[in-house]
């Protein structure tokens, strides 16, 4: 099958969450079930032309209002044989710093616009290439106009073969603007209402791609049956019931490439199960590295995140209300934190910090660092309010290093619980999220880490044993597509 990814972000080259890893190693995985796989995205402007190779011949992309004139980049995606990324250049809409925005600016206000470039683009593209896919598989919001546009326009001038399937990484994202931006999607008025784009008198690219797609996917089962009810569905639970035999959701992968702790070039000792006490190294090295006390005893719990309301970051670290302060002083535990985001919660991070030895934080991105403290904690805690999948619970799995979790999304279908009684489990679930949950459920890893150390010894290796490759999801894909396919008429 020929397959396009529409996406907004591809690991290596533009990354703001795991909606970047997915693609690319999904892309890989088809790849090796045979497929012919490219992608297309924005060149942003972070991205160097030196390492890319430049198409001959401009690219005009006719938009709503007006034409883009672009150049397009090409690359091989690493880790693939063959899967070529496309990248549009066009100076206009990609030339600055961010993927959505900034710091300052956390949403561009052209979004529509600059989005609207990417997915005429796609199809631009396969003109370009005069390579017609079967599938166009959008990623996201910022890629769902991609499926409308197949739908009431380019259906009937050379895609007329073509199916499109959406993929759902975060419902709670959605792009929604005034409809003043609507002219420039290049759709006619008279489809206002037929896409989904209206949405209480403004635009809503996410709606529109859940109306008009042939088939939906969520990237966890769990996740796919929450979003049809109202607490999880961000008001697109109707919809998504509505759609719900087009609806299906296939768990994410790890890229055991980059994730193995038995070849992880960025941590400083290799482990596998049957070795596992080399993991202490490195957590004598994450201990050293954030300026801990060193000591092998202590149980080390670790967090990578987005500090987004999305991951509970009120509930763990909120002034007076968060609970990480009441945790590390009456629990003898140490808490290293890497992540950024929100500016209240970076701030409170740093106080925190100040006031606790044995809370430690890093603000910002850092790569190897995230490789590290899945590596080096014994616990990872990701008490998410709500979480379509989520991969660094299944990163901490793999290096036996107990999650801490909230049963919902992709965590409850990939942690199962502890056992006090039998020792079975793989980690921690906590119910609801309240700052009193989360602490209490820390507690009961902290105790079982003093109290039942031969239990814990046993659920690292069980967690290690894990399966979470893509090959399996990358087949149910395929059945997707296969399914989109044959609702062409
Ligand atoms: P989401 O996409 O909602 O943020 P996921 O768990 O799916 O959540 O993916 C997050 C990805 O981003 C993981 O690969 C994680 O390691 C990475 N990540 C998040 N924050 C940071 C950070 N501050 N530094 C390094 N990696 C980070
Ligand atoms: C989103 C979700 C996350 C998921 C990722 C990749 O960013 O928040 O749960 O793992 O996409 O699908």
């Amino acid at each position: 099958m020929k397959i396009l990814m529409v996406s907004a972000e591809v690991v290596p080259f533009a990354k703001t969450g795991g909606l970047a890893d997915a693609v690319s190693a999904l892309s890989i995985a088809l790849e090796k079930l045979g497929h012919d796989v490219k992608i297309v995205m924005p060149r942003y402007y972070k991205i160097p032309r030196e390492n890319l190779t430049l198409l001959e011949g401009p690219m005009g992309i006719p938009t709503g209002t007006g034409e883009a004139w672009t150049a397009v980049y090409t690359a091989k995606l690493p880790g693939s044989k063959n899967v070529s990324v496309y990248f549009i250049d066009h100076e206009q809409s990609f030339g600055r710093d961010g993927v959505y925005g900034t710091p300052q600016e956390t949403d561009f206000s052209d979004n529509p616009e600059r989005f609207s470039v990417l997915c005429h683009g796609a199809f631009q593209l396969c003109r370009k290439l005069q390579w017609e896919p079967d599938i166009i598989h959008a990623h996201d919001w910022s890629a769902a106009l991609a499926p409308v546009l197949l739908k009431f326009n380019e259906k009937w001038v050379g895609f007329g073969r073509t199916a499109s399937v959406l993929t759902i990484h975060n419902l709670g994202y959605q792009g929604n603007y005034s409809k003043s931006h609507y002219p420039s999607l290049g759709l006619n008025w008279d489809y206002y209402y037929a896409t989904g784009f209206e949405d209480y008198d403004r635009i809503n690219f996410l709606k529109a791609g859940l109306v008009s797609a042939d088939m939906l996917t969520t990237v966890s089962p769990t996740y796919a049956r929450e979003i049809q009810q109202s607490e999880y569905g961000f008001r697109m639970d109707g919809i998504l019931r509505d759609r719900n035999d087009s609806l299906e959701g296939i768990l994410n992968g790890v890229d055991t490439d980059i994730w193995n702790p038995s070849k992880d070039k960025k941590i400083p000792v290799n482990y596998t199960a049957k070795t596992i006490e080399k993991k202490i190294e490195n957590k004598l090295a994450l201990q050293e590295r954030m300026g801990l006390e060193v000591n092998p005893d202590i149980p080390l719990f670790g967090i990578v995140t987005r500090l987004a309301d999305q991951k509970g970051v009120a509930e763990l670290f909120a002034p007076s209300y968060g609970c990480a302060y009441r945790m590390c002083t009456t629990m003898n535990m140490q808490l290293v934190v890497l992540g950024s985001g929100e500016r209240w919660c970076e701030d409170e991070l740093r106080n925190l910090q100040a006031k606790l030895p044995n809370l430690r934080c890093f603000i910002g991105y850092d790569d190897a660092l995230s490789h590290l403290i899945e590596a080096g904690s014994d616990f990872f805690i990701m008490p998410s309010r709500y979480e379509p999948c989520g991969l660094n619970q299944m990163y901490s799995l793999l290096y036996g290093t107990l999650p801490i979790v909230r049963r919902t999304g992709g965590l409850a279908d990939t942690v199962q619980n502890y056992d006090e009684k039998t020792g079975e489990g793989t980690g921690f679930i906590l119910d609801n999220l309240t700052p009193d949950s989360i602490y209490d459920t820390v507690g009961w890893a902290n105790y079982a880490w003093y109290n039942k150390r031969d239990h814990i010894e046993k659920m690292k290796k069980r967690a290690m044993a894990q399966k979470f490759g893509w090959n399996v999801s990358a087949e149910k894909y395929v059945e997707v597509y296969v399914k989109a396919l044959s609702k062409q008429r």
